[in-house]
């Protein structure tokens, strides 16, 4: 059983990686192999625009984005994260999303990821409001989507703006999350 985790936050050792190894951590008591991207350390160009992909299956630019989508066609759970940027994901993972247009099933009806994967749609803000994560977590289950990926659970939290905001009912729900889901594909 592997995931695949992409953390959509510039920061690396920020607020959204630190709940996701916590979702990992679940994961991996429940015996999976877990891999995080942290989108912020890697090379990924703009799309272009160019919509070579369409044709090709594959995308023109050569960069981090190679590894990242070999990874997620391995993987069995998918989850996705990104803090709020002025209430929406930030640049690094909208451009991560755009890069998928060669897994999206929008044109064809078709994906080459294949079937059976499971999604984990994460959000985090600083702010009280649910709504604004709640948009954060439609445009991940829209990514989920376009790839054939059934979303099977969501992580959220307000008023995160230091990793000392999360409470240790956050950090156990979180790690209760990364076991459910593994637990439930096995
Ligand atoms: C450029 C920028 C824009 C932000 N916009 C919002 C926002 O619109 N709403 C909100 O609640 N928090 C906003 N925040 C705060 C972050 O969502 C919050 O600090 C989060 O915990 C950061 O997570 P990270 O450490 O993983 O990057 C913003 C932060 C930055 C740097």
């Amino acid at each position: 059983m592997r995931a695949v985790c992409i953390v959509g936050s510039p920061r690396e050792q920020g607020n959204t990686a630190f709940i996701v190894d916590q979702i990992g951590a679940g994961m991996r008591e429940q015996g999976a192999e877990v891999i995080c991207h942290a989108l912020g350390s890697l090379s990924i160009g703009f799309c272009r625009g160019c919509r070579t992909c369409e044709q090709g299956g594959r995308c023109v630019q050569r960069d981090d984005m190679d590894r990242v989508i070999a990874d997620l066609m391995d993987a069995d759970v998918v989850l996705v994260a990104s803090p709020s940027y002025w209430g929406d994901v930030t640049g690094q993972l909208k451009v991560f999303i755009d890069r998928c247009l060669p897994l999206c099933n929008a044109q064809t009806d078709t994906t080459p990821v294949p079937p059976g994967k499971v999604g984990i749609a994460v959000a985090i803000r600083a702010g009280s409001r649910k709504a604004e994560n709640q948009h954060i977590i439609d445009t991940i289950e829209h990514y989920f989507g376009h790839l054939g990926i059934e979303p099977v659970a969501r992580f959220t939290a307000e008023r995160i703006d230091a990793i000392s905001d999360f409470t240790q009912a956050h950090i156990a729900q979180a790690r209760q999350l990364g076991r459910t889901v593994v637990s439930s594909l096995e």
